[in-house]
């Protein structure tokens, strides 16, 4: 697998794998006082799902946020995708509308 980040804008990273993406956004001090990475987007390509690219992809954003000082990673999604995020160490922690907010902790407190 070989995974590409692209930075374009300072506040927000791309990891691409062939057609599959995640896209993170940076957000500043915070829920809690220190940056979190907000996961805008997650897209494995149909005829790659099941082989580990999308928890690949959220791996290397985690990464990231952690070399950037994020003390969080959050995203939303849908109930058919819950188990695919907590697999990848993601908790649930509330609801927007019909979708689940999914917070995955990066150490220090949080609130
Ligand atoms: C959801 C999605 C990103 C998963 O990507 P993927 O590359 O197939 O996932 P992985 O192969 O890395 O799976 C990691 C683990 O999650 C599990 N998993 C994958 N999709 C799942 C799902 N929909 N529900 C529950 N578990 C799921 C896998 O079985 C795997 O578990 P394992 O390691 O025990 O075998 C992909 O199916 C997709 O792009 N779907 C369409 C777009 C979408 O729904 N995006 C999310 C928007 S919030």
């Amino acid at each position: 697998m070989s995974i590409v980040e692209y930075t374009a804008q300072p506040s927000r990273v791309l990891f691409r794998e062939g057609r599959s993406y995640v896209e993170g956004i940076l957000l500043p001090e915070i829920l809690g006082g220190r940056p979190c990475m907000y996961i805008h987007k997650v897209f494995v390509a149909e005829e790659t799902r099941r082989a580990g690219v999308g928890g690949m992809l959220l791996e290397k954003a985690k990464d990231f946020a952690i070399r950037r000082g994020c003390h969080k990673v959050f995203l939303i999604c849908k109930t058919d995708v819950v188990g695919f995020y907590k697999g990848c160490g993601y908790e649930g922690c509330g609801y927007v509308e019909d979708q689940h907010v999914m917070t995955l902790r990066l150490g220090g407190k949080v609130e």
